[in-house]
C-alpha cells in the first residue's frame, strides 16, 4: 500500500477546476504530479496553486499523453468537457493508470463498449466520478430501501433541473463546451446525477438492469428568449437556433419491472433540483418537499399543508447511511455540501488498495449510454430503444453492494 498517491489532472475548467483546491490539495497523502489543459492560463494557474499549497512544481502540459507517460502516476482525473472523456479514459487504462472520469453522457454506444472492453482487456480500474451518489439524502433513502422500509420499489424519478441559460449562452466567451452541444444535439445530455443514485436503489448491474427507454423532447424556446432579453433581438446570437429541447423526459423500464422517469430541464427559469423520488409498496421519498411517507401505523406524521408526511431529516438519527455517520463525526468538508470530498475519499481509498471503484465501467457505460440512446428515441418520435447489457449477463449474478 502506497503512502503517497500521485495524481495527474486533465482538464481544469470553470466547473471542476475548483476540485483541486477543495478536494485534492488539502490531503497530505495526495501529490498533484501533473496538470494538463488545452489552455495555457488554466494549466499555469493550476500549477501555481499546487506550488502555493507547498508541493513541488507539477508537470505542466497541453497533451494528456505526456501525463499518461509519466512514471509513478497512480491515478488520473479526467475533468475535460464531455467529448474527449472516453478517448482519454481508454488511453489511461491502456497506460495502466487508475482512471477517474467526471460525469457526462455518451455520444455513441461504440464509446460505451470501448470503455468496457478496454477495462476488461487491461484490468485497469476506471471510476465514474458521480458525486450525487454520495448525497446524504440519496444515501439515507438507499439505506432505508436496503432495510425494507419502502417495501418493493416500483417507481423512481429524478432530474437534472438546473437553470444553465447563463452558462450555455456564454459558452463561447467562457470557453465552455455546453453551447455547441445545445446547438446541435437533442437528448438527455446529462443523465448521471439523478440516475446514479437511482441505479444504486434499483440494484442496476447487480441483480437488475435497464432494458429500454423512450424519450421525448419539448420545443426549444428558453435559450432564444434568454439571449434576446440579455443581448437584444439584433444580436448575433439571437439568430441561433438551438436543437436541444428545453425539457427532455425519458422513461426507462428495468428488467424487474420498475420504471424510472428522468427529466433534463436546463434552459428555463427554475430553482435547482435533482427531483429525487423513490416509491415502493410501503413508502416513498420525495425531494420536492424533503419528506418520507411510510405506510406504517407506528409512524407519526405531521400535516404539512398537503397531507401527512414526515420530514426526511427526522429519519437521519436512525437511518443515516454509515458513510455519512462517520463523515459527520470526522467533519464535513469540500464542495457541493461535502459530497465531493466523500467521493474523492472513495476514489483515493480504492486507488490505495488497488481495488475496484464503487462506480465501475459497467455503471459508467450503462448510465452514460442513456444520452446517445435518448437521442435516437427523440429522433424517432419517442420510439422504444433497447439499452444494451454492458455486463454481458454478469448483472444476473453480481452481488457486490458498493454503497
Ligand atoms: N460533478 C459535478 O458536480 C460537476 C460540476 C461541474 C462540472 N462537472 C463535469 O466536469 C467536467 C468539466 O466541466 P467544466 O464545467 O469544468 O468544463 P469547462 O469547459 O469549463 O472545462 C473543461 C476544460 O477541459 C479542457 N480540455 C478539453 N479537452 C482537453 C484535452 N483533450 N486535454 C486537456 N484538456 C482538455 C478545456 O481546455 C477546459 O479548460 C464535465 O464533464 C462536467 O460535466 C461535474
Amino acid at each position: 500500500m502506497k503512502d503517497t498517491i500521485n495524481i495527474g489532472i486533465i482538464g481544469i475548467g470553470s466547473g471542476r477546476g475548483s476540485l483541486m483546491k477543495d478536494c485534492i490539495l488539502p490531503r497530505k497523502e495526495v501529490r498533484v504530479a501533473a496538470v494538463c489543459d488545452l489552455y495555457e492560463d488554466r494549466r499555469l494557474d493550476a500549477a501555481a496553486q499546487v506550488e502555493k499549497a507547498g508541493q513541488s512544481r507539477p508537470l505542466i502540459s497541453a497533451d494528456y499523453r505526456e501525463v499518461l507517460a509519466m512514471k509513478d502516476l497512480d491515478v488520473v482525473l479526467i475533468a475535460t468537457g464531455w467529448t474527449p472523456h472516453i478517448e482519454i479514459a481508454c488511453a489511461a487504462m491502456k497506460a495502466g493508470v487508475y482512471t477517474a472520469v467526471e460525469v457526462g453522457g455518451a455520444y455513441s454506444l461504440d464509446d460505451c463498449w470501448r470503455l468496457v472492453r478496454t477495462h476488461e482487456e487491461t484490468g485497469t480500474h476506471c471510476m465514474l466520478m458521480e458525486n450525487c451518489c454520495f448525497g446524504r439524502y440519496e444515501l439515507l433513502v438507499l439505506n432505508m430501501v436496503r432495510q425494507g422500509l419502502f417495501g418493493e420499489i416500483v417507481h423512481c424519478q429524478g432530474g437534472y433541473r438546473h437553470d444553465l441559460r447563463g452558462e450555455i449562452s456564454g459558452g463561447w466567451e467562457n470557453r465552455h463546451y455546453r453551447k455547441d452541444n445545445y446547438l446541435l444535439r437533442n437528448c438527455e445530455n446529462y443523465p448521471t446525477h439523478e440516475l446514479g443514485p437511482l441505479a444504486e436503489v434499483l440494484d442496476i448491474n447487480r441483480g437488475n438492469r435497464m432494458v429500454k427507454l423512450n424519450s421525448v423532447a419539448s420545443k426549444a424556446a428558453g435559450l432564444h428568449e434568454y439571449i434576446i432579453s440579455r443581448q437584444g433581438a439584433d444580436s448575433q446570437d439571437a439568430k441561433l437556433r438551438f436543437a436541444q429541447g428545453d425539457v427532455v423526459t425519458t422513461i426507462i423500464t428495468c428488467a424487474r419491472g420498475e420504471t424510472i422517469v428522468l427529466t433534463l430541464d436546463t434552459t428555463l427559469p427554475r430553482a435547482y433540483s435533482r427531483a429525487f423520488h423513490v416509491q415502493g409498496t410501503r413508502g416513498m421519498f420525495s425531494e420536492d418537499n424533503l419528506t418520507i411517507f411510510l405506510d406504517r401505523q407506528d409512524e407519526k406524521f405531521e400535516f404539512n399543508g398537503r397531507g401527512l408526511w414526515g420530514s426526511a431529516d427526522s429519519y437521519f438519527e436512525k437511518y443515516d447511511h454509515p458513510l455519512w455517520k462517520s463523515y459527520i463525526e470526522e467533519g464535513v468538508q469540500g464542495g457541493h455540501d461535502g459530497i465531493d470530498w466523500l467521493e474523492f475519499s472513495a476514489l483515493f481509498n480504492a486507488v490505495r488498495e488497488r481495488a475496484a471503484p464503487p462506480i465501475d465501467v459497467y455503471d459508467m457505460a450503462s448510465w452514460m449510454s442513456i444520452s446517445t440512446l435518448s437521442e435516437d428515441s427523440i429522433a424517432l418520435g419517442g420510439a422504444p430503444i433497447a439499452i444494451p447489457d454492458f455486463t454481458n449477463g454478469k448483472w444476473l449474478t453480481r452481488k457486490d453492494k458498493p454503497f
